[in-house]
Order: structure tokens, then C-alpha cells, then sequence
């Protein structure tokens, strides 16, 4: 099994919040190693990336260090699978041992790897073909990745980025890296007792190269780079060179020179920005609910009493008849809408989506899912996703009961399959052309069968048992009587029309994420660290409250203009922001990607349609529920016999 980190992650749970300070917990406890001793070094997956020359990423798919073309040398008796948690696997990793001999402390210069390898045209097409498209690989030395150093132009500091070529491209000619200047930097903890602190790798391409045998090489000379030939063999020998670097670095702060801001000015910048909108937008809803509202209800049932008491030959209703508003619907707006199944069904997925988002950035903000606890936070998206399949049964049985609805099982079946089912249909689907490129992105079989397994044994019943408390619990009546025959509608004009009012709306919340959006996407991407949760954090309490008061409001001007289909219409007005943040995301292809096959292309639209949906339920849902209390306040408050 290569899951270990599953009791990890449920232990995590459990912990209480620490009061420690730090700005993430180390997630692995530290390995001390004494001169001499070995230091493995292990090898991740080949990921595309931009580089100096090419500021435009032109690949999706990752490749396993292994893959035959590449001809890297496997250790003695073959790589080995280094265990990993389902996060990890999941967002791609496939860690493997490598045969690199790595003595703490001891200097080495110009060891061969393995003896020479020979290219045939076929693979030096396809590593050269990699080596255009900015392939990075990816190693690792006790936890921390080998990076380059890196200048950040803004504020003209260093920091280590994840990551070095596999190969450079000069004057037309891709050349391969055949040698790797590996300096460590470590750490005196005390007496003959070392700890890795940081990686830095140096590639160069060396054509003159030689292998000499027992492990020693000749190596050649960086003015004679290496280039495969792509209609004859090419002997290759891989070398390296290890320098220990002493380093005041401790281990607890080891990961801060990776983890590097870019601009935080832009973050602080969008952020205020979307504070204003935010504030501006609950002001609004704030103004018309107190002093609108309350002049409304007043006037209402000021007319309600004088209709009673002074006009006692005519009905409440004709009175009311000469005013337009909200009121005149009170009979209707808790007629249950129309597929009352889909909507409650969504609304449960939505719930479920909410906590698990909600819960992830506080668990990360609390530094639990630091960085060096590889694939932690996908592990705990999984895990608080099946946890929380009893809050989608309990959501979407409610709200199906207020609704009236009496297919009960479909209800309870629907929820934790529907959604469900299509999120993994199309995941599955995208696999397979992950698979078809050799791709080592490809999600293994095996995974698949441990997540619908976690599904089905964990999530469904816990759904299920949500659904029948949900069920069993009475729910009160609502506030206003529903008539027996509907009002007609006025047409809907202007921005109240349903797709004006979707483009209208949507547009607030995603100005309260987009720049954050960006960096999410660069971490997706361009296998950046994203740590950024307390920005995080602000960004998705900013969306929220756009999210809801921007919903209400419509809802609001909805009612006022005597529609009563107030149910869809809140979960699709809050949900568009979902299409725009679809149409940022082809904003950021056309910018930042340029896919050189369709298949790329097909998997980048792929998940970008995948995620926006899901964005579109998660939103949707927060729209509807603010609009739910909101409806059921204003009409609770009217007084109606
Ligand atoms: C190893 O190489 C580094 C970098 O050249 C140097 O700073 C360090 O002193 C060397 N260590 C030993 C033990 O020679």
C-alpha cells in the first residue's frame, strides 16, 4: 500500500489548534544524520514549466522520471515507489528512489550515475521535445525539493525555486543536462549530528563526458554542450558532483527561502479592493433592509389594521392591491419551485462543498497542512469531503421536505450519488487521456478503486444517516400560507430578467477571488507551493459575504417586482460568478499556456469546466441559503391572518 499518511491526517483532525506561532507546523519530525552517513535522494515526476526564454507554459502532462526515453539510471535492482498519502498520489506525485550516493559532508566531484546510455532518434526526439517545452525535474532530499536560486526583480531578493531544467535551448539546439551540481546546505543541530536544510541544484550539459568505471568520470567542459541527435545514437554519461555548504539555516525555518512572496502589495492591494466592494455591497443591502424594509413592513401592516378596523367593507387584499411590492406575493413565495429533487440534491452538495473549502483553509491557516508534509492538503480535501457526506444528506433532506417533496428515496439516493457520480465520470474520462500520453499524471487504477471504496464505505452511509435525521426532524410551517392558485408573473424586464441578473451578480463575488485565483492557478499549473492561506482565508470570508448580499438583493428586487420564482433564481444568480471564473481561467490559457497538442488543451478545458461547476454548486448554494433566511425574515415580520 502506498497511502500511509490516512491515520496521519485523522490524527490531524483530532488535534487541538496549537498555540504555537509558527507560520506552519513541520510536518515531519527532523532525520539527523552523522558525517558520513547517507542521505537519500529521491526522484519526483518531470513537470512542464516556463522558463526565461519561454515565459509561456506548452504542456500539461507530467512524465515519471523512469519513463523509458529518458534514459535515466535506475538504482540497483530497480526504483522503488517511495509510500505516499492519497493526496499526494492524487495531485500527481510518484516519488521513486534514484541511485545517487549523497555522504553528509562529504564533498564529491564528477561521480558518472551509471555507465554511458545510448539515445536511440526516437527517444532523443522525445526528450528533445520535452526539453522545448521547459521540462523541470523535480528531486528531493529529505523532504525539501532541489531548486535554483532565483532573483525576485521587484525586491531584489533570492529565494530557492522548485525545480531545475532538464535540458536548455540555445540558438535553436535543445541540449540535455547531463550533470548536476548538487550543493546541500546543512545544519549543525550538535555534536556530529546534521540536518539537511536546503537543496540546490546546478545543471549543466556536458558533451565530452566519460564514464571510467566504479562509479568515477571524466567530465567535460561547459563550452562543448550536449545535444541529441535525432537521426543518429547518442552516448550519454550522467554526472554529478556533491558540495556540503554549512549553513546558520535551522531546521524549523528550512522551508522559508522556498516558500517566497511575490508581490505581496498585489495581494494587500486586491484585497482592500475587494474589502470596499464588499463593503459598499453590504451597505446597500443594509440600507434597503432597514429603512425599505421597515417602512414596507410598517406600511403593510399599517394597512393590514386599517383595512380591519376603517375600510370594513373591503378586503385587506383590494387595499393592498393599489400598492406593488413584495407583499403581494406572500401567498406564493413559499410555493415550492419547480424539480424541487435537482435543487435540494444541489443544495446538499453545495453544503458539503462549503464545509470542506471552509474547513481546509482553516485547517491550513492554522499551518497544519504545511508544505513538507507532502499531499497533505489534498488528503484532507478527501477526507473532509467523505466526513461531511452527512451534512449533504442533512441539507438536502430538509430542504426537500420544505419543499414538499414526497420522493423520498430518489432523495436520499440522488444526494450522495448524483454529483458525485458526474465529477468522477468526467475525471475518470480526462484519465484516460492523461494515460494515453504515457503521461505519469495519470491517477492509478488502484487510486480509483481506494476513492469510490472510501465513497461507498465511508460517504453514502454517512449521507444516507444525514438524510433520514434530516428526514425524521418536523420542520416548521412557513411564515406565510401558500394560496391555491399561483398569481401570474409580470414579465420580467431588464436586469431582472434571468440571464442580465446571472451576468450582474456574478460578476461581485469573483471580483472578491480573482487575484487570488491567480495564484491558486499558477500552484495548479506551474507546480508552485501555494501557501498563501491567510489571504486565502480573507478571500473566501470576502466571497461569502459578496456572495450573499449580492444574492439577497436580487432576490429582493425579484420579489418586488412580483416574481415569486425566487428558489433557482438565488442559486443561479450567486452561482454565475462561476462563469466567470470559467472565462478567467481560458483568459489565463490564452495568456499564460500554449498548449502544443489538443490533448493538453482538452484536459486544461477539461478540469477548467470541472472545477467551475463544482465553484458554481458551492456559490449557488451560499446565495440560496442567505436568500432562504432572508425571504423567510421578511415575510415572518408582515402581519397576515
Ligand atoms: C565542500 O564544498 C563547499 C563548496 O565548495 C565548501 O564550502 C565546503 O567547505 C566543502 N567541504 C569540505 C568538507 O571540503
Amino acid at each position: 500500500m502506498r497511502f500511509n499518511d490516512l491515520p496521519l491526517a485523522l490524527s490531524i483532525l483530532l488535534l487541538a489548534p496549537s498555540p504555537s506561532s509558527a507560520f506552519y507546523l513541520p510536518g515531519v519530525a527532523p532525520t539527523s544524520y552523522k558525517t558520513g552517513d547517507k542521505v537519500p535522494l529521491t526522484v519526483n515526476h518531470l513537470t512542464p514549466s516556463r522558463s526565461a526564454r519561454d515565459t509561456q507554459v506548452r504542456s500539461v502532462f507530467s512524465f515519471d522520471y523512469y519513463h523509458h526515453a529518458f534514459h535515466f539510471c535506475p538504482p540497483e535492482g530497480g526504483p522503488k515507489y517511495i509510500s505516499e498519502s492519497l493526496g499526494s498520489i492524487l495531485f500527481g506525485d510518484r516519488i521513486q528512489t534514484s541511485p545517487f550516493e549523497l555522504r553528509m559532508g562529504i564533498n564529491e566531484t564528477c561521480k558518472a550515475v551509471c555507465e554511458e546510455q545510448t539515445f536511440e532518434p526516437r527517444d532523443a526526439k522525445f526528450v528533445n521535445r520535452r526539453i522545448w517545452q521547459n521540462y523541470n525535474m523535480n528531486w528531493l532530499v529529505d523532504g525539501l525539493p532541489a531548486g535554483q536560486l532565483q532573483e525576485d526583480t521587484n525586491t531584489h531578493t533570492t529565494f530557492y525555486s522548485p525545480g531545475f531544467a532538464l535540458g536548455s535551448v540555445r540558438e535553436d539546439t535543445p541540449r540535455l543536462n547531463n550533470h548536476y551540481d548538487i550543493q546541500i546546505d546543512f545544519h549543525q543541530h550538535s555534536k556530529d549530528q546534521y540536518r539537511v536544510v536546503g537543496i540546490l541544484v546546478e545543471p549543466y550539459s556536458l558533451r565530452d563526458s566519460k564514464s571510467l568505471g566504479d562509479g568515477k568520470a571524466e567530465c567535460g567542459d561547459s563550452s562543448a554542450p550536449l545535444a541529441l541527435s535525432e537521426k543518429e545514437n547518442t552516448g550519454v554519461t550522467f554526472t554529478y558532483s556533491v558540495y556540503w555548504v554549512p549553513s546558520a539555516t535551522s531546521f524549523a525555518t528550512r522551508w522559508d527561502k522556498y516558500l517566497h512572496v511575490y508581490d505581496p502589495k498585489i495581494h494587500w492591494f486586491s484585497l482592500i479592493n475587494s474589502a470596499v466592494i464588499v463593503f459598499f455591497l453590504i451597505g446597500m443591502v443594509a440600507t434597503i433592509l432597514v429603512r425599505t424594509l421597515r417602512k414596507d413592513i410598517a406600511r403593510y401592516n399599517r394597512l393590514d389594521q386599517l383595512g380591519l378596523e376603517d375600510f370594513s367593507g373591503t378586503s385587506v387584499e383590494d387595499t393592498v392591491q393599489e400598492d406593488s411590492g413584495w407583499k403581494l406575493v406572500h401567498g406564493d413565495v413559499f410555493r415550492p419551485p419547480k424539480n424541487p429533487m435537482i435543487l435540494s440534491v444541489l443544495l446538499g452538495n453545495g453544503a458539503q462543498l462549503f464545509m470542506m473549502t471552509g474547513f481546509t483553509i482553516v485547517f491550513a491557516l492554522l499551518g497544519f497542512l504545511s508544505p513538507s508534509n507532502r499531499g497533505s492538503l489534498g488528503t484532507v480535501m478527501i477526507l473532509l469531503y467523505t466526513l461531511f457526506g452527512f451534512v449533504s444528506g442533512y441539507i438536502s433532506a430538509r430542504v426537500y421536505k420544505a419543499f414538499q417533496g414526497d420522493a423520498w428515496k430518489q432523495n436520499f439516493a440522488f444526494t450522495p450519488l448524483a454529483l458525485p457520480s458526474v465529477v468522477f465520470a468526467t475525471f475518470f474520462l480526462l484519465n484516460l487521456f492523461v494515460w494515453a500520453r504515457q503521461s505519469s499524471g495519470a491517477v492509478p487504477f488502484t487510486t480509483m478503486l481506494v476513492i469510490v471504496g472510501i465513497w461507498f464505505i465511508i460517504s453514502v452511509p454517512l449521507s444516507v444517516a444525514g438524510s433520514w435525521i434530516g428526514f425524521r426532524t418536523p420542520i416548521a410551517p412557513p411564515p406565510t400560507h401558500v394560496n391555491q392558485i399561483p398569481r401570474q408573473i409580470p414579465p420580467s424586464t431588464g436586469y431582472l430578467r434571468p440571464l442580465p441578473s446571472m451576468l450582474l451578480t456574478g460578476v461581485l463575488p469573483f471580483g472578491a477571488i480573482f487575484v487570488e485565483l491567480y495564484f491558486i492557478m499558477n500552484s495548479i499549473w506551474f507546480s508552485k507551493i501555494y501557501y498563501m492561506f491567510g489571504f486565502l482565508f480573507l478571500c473566501y470570508g470576502l466571497m461569502i459575504t459578496t456572495s450573499a448580499a449580492v444574492t439577497v438583493l436580487i432576490v429582493y428586487f425579484l420579489l418586488c417586482a412580483e416574481n415569486y420564482h425566487w428558489q433557482w433564481r438565488a442559486f443561479c444568480t450567486s452561482g454565475a460568478s462561476a462563469i466567470y471564473v470559467f472565462l478567467y481561467a481560458m483568459l489565463y490559457w490564452a495568456r499564460m499556456l500554449s498548449f502544443g497538442s489538443w490533448t493538453s488543451g482538452v484536459l486544461y478545458l477539461g478540469y477548467s469546466a470541472l472545477l467551475s461547476a463544482l465553484f458554481f454548486v458551492l456559490t449557488g448554494t451560499i446565495g440560496f441559503f442567505a436568500s432562504w433566511l432572508f425571504v423567510h425574515k421578511i415575510y415572518g415580520s408582515l402581519k397576515i391572518d
